[in-house]
């Protein structure tokens, strides 16, 4: 089996927290669009859902497959939204963000009653920062906004390159929010937390790629078989 076949394994499994009524959010990159496919068949099939899409290259797969879709505005709570990740530790601590969606993902998932977080195993790790974190930074004041990352990271023990990411047309990648990535290869952050509180600090960044605390449920699948992973103290935990 490939990491394809594994991530279309994750998505399906991620099918059986999805009930008739819910309102969905859709997340973004090459896993969560396998679970937007599958979603599409239950629903060509008979489900109702309404989804709202992380971004708009989900917006236009959840469209083009037919699935009924609203804004956040219409739908400001949702019932489970299900999302792919770069990074997932064993406390269901996330980075996100390779794919420049993380501001709506992470407005989206904490909107969401339930995170069902899906993933093949190569993205389970001990310990979180092996993938470069993705910060979401505005255009303005860039060179300024990044001197602060640099300094507010040190102070929490994270140094390494910060890279301002670039798209296919050697641009400045720009998200659907109009605004810029920097991806910070800091290496091990031993303290998740503590790092995520420094960079609230820094006014020009938006939103960090940390997801920390805020998914339910992380299904992992690879060639040891699915790996369910349930965060502690979790609302949906009691109910399951
Ligand atoms: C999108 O911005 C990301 O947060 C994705 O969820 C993440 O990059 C995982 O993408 P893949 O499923 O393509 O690895």
């Amino acid at each position: 089996m490939s990491s394809d076949d594994w991530k279309r394994q994750a998505a399906a499994e991620a099918l059986k927290y999805v009930e008739d009524g819910m309102k969905l959010g859709l997340g973004t990159g090459s896993t969560a669009a396998k679970f937007v496919d599958l979603l599409a068949d239950k629903v060509k099939a008979g489900l109702k859902v309404v989804c709202v899409p992380t971004s708009e290259a989900t917006r236009a797969q959840a469209a083009a497959l037919g699935i009924p879709l609203a804004t956040l505005d219409e739908h400001p709570a949702l019932d489970l939204t299900v999302d792919g990740a770069d990074e997932m530790d064993e406390e269901l601590r996330l980075i996100k963000g390779g794919g420049g969606a993380l501001l709506r993902e992470k407005i989206v998932a904490v909107a969401s009653e339930r995170v069902v977080i899906i993933a093949d195993s190569s993205k389970r790790v001990d310990l979180l920062g092996r993938f470069p974190l993705p910060l979401e930074v505005v255009p303005f004041g860039l060179a300024a906004t990044q001197r602060l990352i640099t300094g507010f990271a040190a102070d929490s023990g994270c140094e390494g390159d910060i890279k301002l990411r670039h798209g296919a047309n050697g641009a400045p990648y720009v998200t659907d929010n109009g605004n810029h990535i920097l991806d910070c290869s800091f290496g091990v952050i031993d303290d998740p937390e503590a790092l995520d509180d420094a960079l609230k600090l820094v006014p020009g960044l938006v939103e960090s790629g940390l997801f920390l605390g805020i998914a339910d449920v992380g299904i992992v699948a690879g060639p040891k078989g699915v790996e369910i992973l349930s965060a502690v103290e979790s609302d949906f935990d009691e109910e399951m």
